[in-house]
């Protein structure tokens, strides 16, 4: 069966993925109510955020809600089983905080996210340095759902918080050179106990052509599950692109810069012949040393837990296929 629901095209296949109405209900209530909770406390909250106990284990409520957020409920009906906050954030890829799934989650409680500044700069009109605060409130945040697919071959479906990157796109103004936007994360070794690594050049430097970049769905995100961004998930501000493979999503931005060149990409300069730039998540186009045509639902463990086929482009292909009209995936992986 497909249904396609909400304004992000979410396209289920199997009725039995589909969470009865009335236990999401429930979730959404909660995060109702934690948001009216925290309506007076605006951008105080996340003053105060840095104060707040980050517990590996926490639930949603633990964290700062997040300000200027719309309703849970504004056009974003879910019908996928939404992966536990527990799983989201304590199994994580952020390699400055170490190369285990659990590293993260115990470590990047020393990442400092206040004051944050991100900058604006290459070929545009209107380059500059956007504080987190004014960053946040630059549109209006909203709830997405997506599904996040890691190249390792496990995947997630979790609720994001935040605006379509174009939003901001369209305020700086980039030139009509500008035919790529480079996204640089923070490198702070005394933070970042992993940065000495060799593992990979820091720092963290993901890419997108202009049209990926504008693509509504396209997600600047400051927070998930109805809160600001845990630490390990990339706070304050990240990437989140649902159609390629999860390390196209970067963490923790400290630079966007609008290029004229294809930006030399992280995992691209580790091993050019793993991780091109596109990264479309592709069942077609095997990795090198695995695999791509299924993939395991964190959350759905145990012995007899079967794996899902992995759907072109995340299942977002009626989205985003355009795009990509006449190119060979095989060559552009
Ligand atoms: N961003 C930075 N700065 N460093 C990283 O190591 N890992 C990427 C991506 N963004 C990474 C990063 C990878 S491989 C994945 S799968 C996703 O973050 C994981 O996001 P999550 O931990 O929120 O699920």
């Amino acid at each position: 069966m497909l249904i396609k629901t909400h304004r992000d095209g979410f396209v289920h296949e199997r009725s039995s993925e589909i969470t009865p109405r009335a236990v999401y209900q429930e979730r959404r209530d909660l995060m109702r109510w934690m948001a009216s909770g925290a309506a007076g406390v605006g951008l105080a909250a996340w003053a105060g955020r840095e104060a707040l106990a980050q517990s590996a284990t926490a639930r949603p409520g633990k964290l700062a809600p997040l300000p200027g957020r719309r309703s849970a409920v504004a056009g974003a009906v879910t019908l996928e089983k939404v992966t536990d906050y527990r799983d989201a954030s304590t199994y994580n890829n952020f390699y400055e905080f170490g190369t285990d799934k659990s590293d993260p989650a115990r470590n990047a409680h020393t990442l400092q996210t206040q004051p944050w500044t991100v900058e604006i700069d290459g070929l545009v009109r209107k380059p500059g340095r956007y504080a987190i605060e004014d960053l946040i409130k630059l549109s209006a945040q909203e709830e997405r759902i997506y599904r996040l697919r890691c190249v390792e071959g496990w995947s997630m479906v979790i609720p994001w918080v935040g605006y379509s990157l174009s939003k901001l796109i369209d305020k700086v103004e980039p030139l009509g050179s500008a035919k790529y936007v480079e996204f640089t994360t923070l490198v702070d070794p005394k933070t970042m106990p992993y940065v000495g690594s060799s593992v990979l050049d820091w720092p963290y430097v993901e890419g997108l052509r202009m049209d990926e970049a504008r693509h509504p769905l396209t997600l600047l995100g400051f927070g998930m599950y109805g809160e600001v961004m845990p630490n390990q998930n990339g706070a304050p501000v990240r990437l989140v692109v649902p159609w390629k493979y999860g390390f196209k999503s970067a963490k923790s931005i400290v630079r966007i810069r609008f290029t004229e060149q294809e930006p030399g990409t992280a995992w691209n300069k580790a091993a050019k012949n793993e991780y091109g730039f596109y990264s479309n998540v592709n069942p077609q186009v095997d990795h090198p040393r695995w695999s791509q045509a299924t993939e395991r639902r964190i959350g759905e463990d145990g012995l007899f837990a079967k794996r899902r086929k992995t759907l072109m482009f995340n299942g977002y292909e009626s989205q985003v296929g355009q795009l990509y009209a006449g190119m060979d995936l095989r060559k552009f992986y």
